[in-house]
């Protein structure tokens, strides 16, 4: 999945672009590359690289022309190659088009067309412009033309296409992946995520499935496939521009982990009846699903404790992409708790369109206000903590946290208790920030060169040793394991030698003394012990203290300093944590 970006205006086009696609790049940054019309002609640059490499070596800004279409590339089909990169061209060079998702009968297309025309990537995009190609030159207009390669096209995709004899428009299509139009006087621009072009305007109309849009500086028209001009009005876009930049800090990861006092206080102001009303519909569902992938799954599995714990009953955690191969047993007294940061990872999407199609009802705990998951969801809590951008999910599943404990005291009736308990929340992270910084980084660089790590822990705690083991894989490319304390014996003990790294997560609650026996077993083995607890004890060999909190919320204060050392794990590696490599924030492929 990718980033795109069209724009029209009456100013040079590509430096708008440029900036555009750096708020783009969470979404992928394997290659990067602009087109523009200039004197009836496009004008291309694209290459290998994150955006800023493929800027500094082709001067990307520099492209001439008032209209233009950019993308960054997170690789599905067809390796890292600057022919793969994206736009791509049809065969005459006058029509070049920006892709985001996965055409599934890309093959058919491709060996229909390719008796007429040239390919040279191995892109399942580069059949957009080909077909278009062929109906521009029947006669048909851009759009006409865009209308017809949409009823040709399986799977998803949100594309912008342009073409040098219609030199002051831009024409996009939307099936299955997000796309918005932003408006300002005279600069119009159709993008993957509203960020791209907040800086310049907050007036913002989102693209639907199955709609065409076609801009020029001053007008932005829809259209249904067939057709038919669509009526529709913008509006305003909440976040503020500089919420997504890094505002001083060396990394947005680092930023993002340190704003989490903030993000827990803006997690807590949640419309009171709004959560009521959603613990009722818990209460009242035959069965209660939840369904999320990578930090989203892991907080809702801390979410089915909570539940669990205040009465909602025992609820099943699915990996959204294994969701659909449940659904005979989902109906309409289901109830699908969906948990997203972006709200447009396609295997939740594809798990929620599987659920509403047996009439489920589906709740979501999302960041996103203006994603698909939220406009698809009958209920919706919001995680209010502002653009996320590093790649890991960090202050997002703090949010998450509190939202999930919110609900569970609401389902147990006890809602103003927790609120009243969870507004210490912030104090403890800044606490934590605060007690750890220095001490985590001098741990990091201790275990530089260490491959393996386990996390361990039980209860509760267990679900925050998979989110932290999953924080160290992603950005410091470490194996890391997080497994529950009492399953080590049964196997992976058998890994642990001398000087291997075992983080205990062992607050002083119910699981406590059973965790420490197991930690007695690895270190008997030779490990390395990193006890993360409220209470020091002589088999550990490095201490992370964690404030004594009430036992439910050992979770929050725990997942913090974790998030910390595999930030710290990444720089003592030489890493950008903030693009770690063959990831991507907002995973819009199946
Ligand atoms: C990607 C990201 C992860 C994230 C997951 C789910 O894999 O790299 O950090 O946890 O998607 O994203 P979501 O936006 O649905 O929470």
């Amino acid at each position: 999945m990718c980033g795109i970006i069209g724009f029209v205006g009456e100013e040079q086009a590509a430096p708008i672009i440029l900036s555009s696609l750096e708020n783009l790049e969470y979404r992928g940054y394997d290659s990067a590359g602009i087109a523009t019309i200039s004197d009836g002609k496009i004008c291309l640059k694209k290459d290998v690289g994150h955006l800023e490499e493929v800027q500094q070596k082709h001067h990307l800004d520099e492209l001439p022309g008032v209209l233009g279409i950019g993308h960054v590339r997170w690789a599905t089909h067809g390796g890292v190659t600057a022919n793969n990169a994206h736009p791509h061209l049809d065969c005459s060079g006058n029509i070049a088009v920006v892709h985001n998702g996965i055409i599934e009968n890309y093959r058919e297309l491709r060996s229909r067309l390719k008796s007429k025309h040239n390919f040279i990537s191995q892109t399942d995009t580069e059949v957009i412009p080909h077909l278009l190609e062929d109906y521009l030159n029947d006669g048909a207009s851009l759009e006409e033309g865009v209308i017809r390669v949409t009823k040709q096209l399986q799977g998803s995709y949100a594309f912008v296409a342009i073409y040098s004899r219609e030199p002051g428009k831009i024409v996009a299509a939307r099936q299955g992946n997000s796309l918005i139009v932003g408006l300002a006087d005279g600069r119009k621009f159709i993008a993957s995520d509203s960020l791209s072009f907040l800086k310049m305007t907050d007036q913002a109309i989102f693209v639907e499935d199955g709609e065409i849009v076609v801009a020029t500086k001053d007008k932005v028209r829809f259209f249904n496939q067939d057709s038919l001009e669509l009526e529709k009005s913008p509006g305003k876009i909440d976040w503020k521009w500089d919420e997504a930049t890094k505002q001083g800090y060396d990394s947005f990861t680092l930023k993002e982990i340190l704003e989490e006092p903030e993000t827990a206080r803006r997690a807590l102001m949640q419309d009171k009846n709004l959560v009521m009303d959603m613990a009722l519909g818990i209460l009242r569902a035959r069965q209660v699903v939840f369904i999320g992938c990578g930090t989203s799954r892991y907080a809702a599995l801390l979410g089915r404790y909570v539940f669990s714990k205040f009465g909602g009953g025992f609820s099943p955690v699915i990996i959204a992409s294994e969701y659909p191969y449940f659904s005979e047993s989902i109906d309409s007294n289901t109830l699908v708790m969906a948990v997203s940061q972006s709200g447009e990872t396609a295997d939740i999407l594809e798990a929620v369109r599987a659920a509403k199609r047996k009439s489920a009802t589906i709740f979501s705990i999302v960041n996103r206000v203006d994603s698909s998951l939220a406009r698809m969801s009958n209920k919706v809590l919001y995680l209010n903590c502002g653009p996320e951008i590093g790649v890991v999910a960090t202050k997002s599943f703090v949010a998450q946290l509190i939202i999930f404990y919110l609900l569970g005291f609401a389902i147990g009736n006890k809602l103003d208790e927790g609120l009243d308990k969870l507004a210490a929340a912030p104090s403890w992270i800044a606490g934590n920030h605060r007690e750890n910084g220095k001490g985590l980084i001098k741990l990091a660089w201790k275990l530089r060169k260490r491959k393996d790590f386990y996390y361990i822990a039980r209860g509760t705690n267990f679900h925050i040793a998979g989110e932290a083991a999953l924080k160290l894989k992603e950005i410091a490319y470490v194996h890391a394991d997080g497994m529950p304390a009492g399953e080590l014996k049964h196997g992976s003990l058998a890994l642990i030698e001398k000087g291997t790294p075992v983080i205990a997560i062992c607050p002083e609650d119910y699981t406590f003394h059973e965790t420490l026996s197991n930690v007695e077993e690895a270190k008997a083995r030779g490990a390395f012990v990193i006890g993360v607890s409220d209470r020091r004890e002589d088999v550990f060999d490095k201490w992370i203290k964690i404030p004594k909190v009430e036992e439910i919320f050992y979770p929050l204060v725990s997942i913090v300093p974790l998030q910390l050392f595999a930030y710290h794990s990444a720089i003592a590696r030489g890493l950008d944590p903030d693009k770690p490599r063959n990831l991507a924030k907002s995973v819009t492929v199946k």
